[in-house]
């Protein structure tokens, strides 16, 4: 009887431990696969695109600089505490795994240990001290609450499902894509936002440039950054604000001084009226497209949806849904439902005609 018990008890210990190198050798093709897969994702020359547009872990602007500093120290610290657990209870499990003969022991039971209690009251207590003050001191280097006097100020509103840039000074109003210039070591130029939201709570972050800060209705937050690196930076609206928040996107310019002031130039200068466009023009100002959008040169003064003006000017439509080009507008002004369902903007029942002349309008604002 002791035998067939021993013997099934060897049994059951010697498929535990397939079972455990079963479950290491999954965990290391899964590594295996990652790391296949981070590689696959790197084109043949230079760094990853999303290295580019968007990895926090890339930071070309102050405050995000700070944020990934204090986040790699959060790391660190946490990836010291998975260490050692991690490697106490591998200990464990093996040294001490169940070995024939052992059925009918009990290992030494052990109440209350000053020395082991006190260990892990304490080291705890420090480690979370020590994060609390490392944090509590990025967030007081990150909190602006008033604009430095050289800043760009930008009011940021957040709609659903798009962003309306304003530039109070240049008298600008822009949507879905933000354009700042660059900090120069003789002319340090910060861009101070001040975040507010017309319907419900969305979340302005670009990785690559600053925090996530929360865009809420009645209220007015502030972020700010400031970068010496010219390029095209990536957001996303980052808390979730109804069916199309995951096409909320951001774009971030960052211009040399130069090339910002030619961008602020060209979106103040009037569009041309262009002659052969009128009917174009006219019909849209007789639809309900006014309702919602404005036009310089026009009637059209609505602020519901994105202004139109200099709409050439942006990359994307539909924050980021497709590329701005007249057929994606075609397709657009037909049936934005099909391209973003849940849009705010409506099917307008316009014939083939009408919006081959809209398109037509629309891509003379430049
Ligand atoms: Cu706006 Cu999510």
């Amino acid at each position: 009887m002791d035998r067939i018990a021993s013997a099934a008890g060897f049994r059951s210990a010697a498929s535990r431990r397939r079972g455990l190198a079963k479950a290491m050798g999954l965990l290391a093709g899964a590594a295996v696969l990652c790391a296949t897969g981070v590689a696959m994702a790197e084109p043949t020359t230079g760094r990853p695109v999303f290295d580019q547009v968007s990895n926090m872990f890339q930071p070309v602007s102050v405050p995000a600089a700070k944020i990934r500093d204090l986040a790699l120290l959060v790391l660190a610290i946490c990836g010291g505490i998975f260490v050692v657990v991690g490697g106490l209870i591998a200990y464990t499990l093996i040294r001490f795994r169940a070995r024939p003969g052992d059925e009918h022991r009990e290992p030494p039971q052990v109440y209350g240990s000053s020395n082991i209690e006190a260990a892990w009251t304490i080291v705890p207590v420090i480690i979370v001290v020590v994060l609390f003050l490392a944090t509590a001191r990025t967030i007081n280097e990150l909190e602006l609450k008033e604009p430095p006097e050289s800043a760009l100020q930008v009011t940021v509103v957040g709609h659903r499902w798009w962003w309306e840039f304003q530039y109070p000074e240049y008298g600008i109003v822009t949507a879905n894509e933000l354009h700042v210039p660059a900090s120069t070591p003789d002319a340090p130029r910060p861009t101070f936002l001040w975040l507010e939201s017309v319907d419900v709570a969305h979340s302005f972050w670009v990785p690559r440039l600053a925090g996530k800060t929360d865009v809420i209705p009645n209220r007015r937050n502030t972020l700010w950054l400031e970068t010496a690196q010219p390029g095209l930076y990536l957001g996303q609206c980052a808390e979730y604000c109804g069916t199309q928040h995951a096409h909320m996107l951001l774009r971030v310019y960052v211009h040399t001084p130069e090339d910002f002031a030619r961008w602020v130039e060209e979106q103040k200068a009037p569009e041309a009226e262009v002659a052969s466009v009128a009917a174009g023009r006219d019909l849209f100002q007789r639809t309900a497209c006014i309702n919602c959008h404005a036009a310089s040169g026009t009637v059209a003064d609505g602020t519901f949806g994105p202004s139109l003006s200099h709409l050439m000017s942006r990359e994307t439509i539909g924050a980021g849904v497709a590329m701005n080009t007249p057929d994606n507008l075609r397709a657009w002004i037909r049936d934005p439902q099909t391209m973003k369902p849940g849009v705010r903007m409506p099917d307008m029942k316009l014939a083939d005609h009408e919006v081959d002349a809209i398109v037509d309008y629309l891509v003379t604002l430049r």
